[in-house]
């Protein structure tokens, strides 16, 4: 599997530490910089949507669609909006979230939003989705 948007990987490691074989990519730490090559059969996208304006967020979303292989799995998190809400009046609108204080972009989804926007760009007949207290996902398969 691969972690797409992996951060400093964390999830990575502890993966890893269960025995799963797992890939991670993050365009922005140096030590997962280099994008795996092949495609896998379960990509994870966490936490990255909802920090990404809408022009950076549809392309990342894409290119790790482009890494599931046929009949793989892309599963995505993202912060609720609810939670997002919960901060957000001390900071600035912007495009579809806001400008946190710290001036990075935060926007949250509802379970049914995720879906939509997953459908949307991605071309998808059907995405599951579902929601636990500290997120939202979604997930579909590569046809
Ligand atoms: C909020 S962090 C989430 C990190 C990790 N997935 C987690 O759940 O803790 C969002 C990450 O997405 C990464 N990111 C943003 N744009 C990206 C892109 N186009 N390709 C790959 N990673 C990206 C950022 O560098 C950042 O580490």
């Amino acid at each position: 599997m691969l972690d797409f948007g992996c951060g400093h990987g964390t999830d990575v490691r502890l993966l890893m530490e269960q025995g799963v074989n797992i890939a991670g990519y993050d365009a922005f730490h140096k030590e997962y910089d280099r994008r795996p090559s092949g495609s896998f059969d379960l990509v994870t996208l966490n936490f990255v949507v909802n920090v990404l304006p809408r022009e950076y967020r549809d392309q990342c979303l894409k290119d790790a669609w482009k890494c599931v292989c046929k009949g793989g799995t892309l599963f995505v998190s993202a912060r609720p909006m609810k939670d997002v809400l919960r901060y957000s009046s001390s900071w600035d609108s912007y495009e579809d979230g806001w400008l946190t204080s710290a001036k990075t972009f935060q926007t949250g989804y509802s379970q049914d939003a995720l879906g939509l926007y997953l459908m949307d760009q991605l071309g998808a007949d059907e995405v599951h989705t579902g929601t636990r207290p500290t997120f939202v996902y979604g997930w579909l398969k590569k046809t």
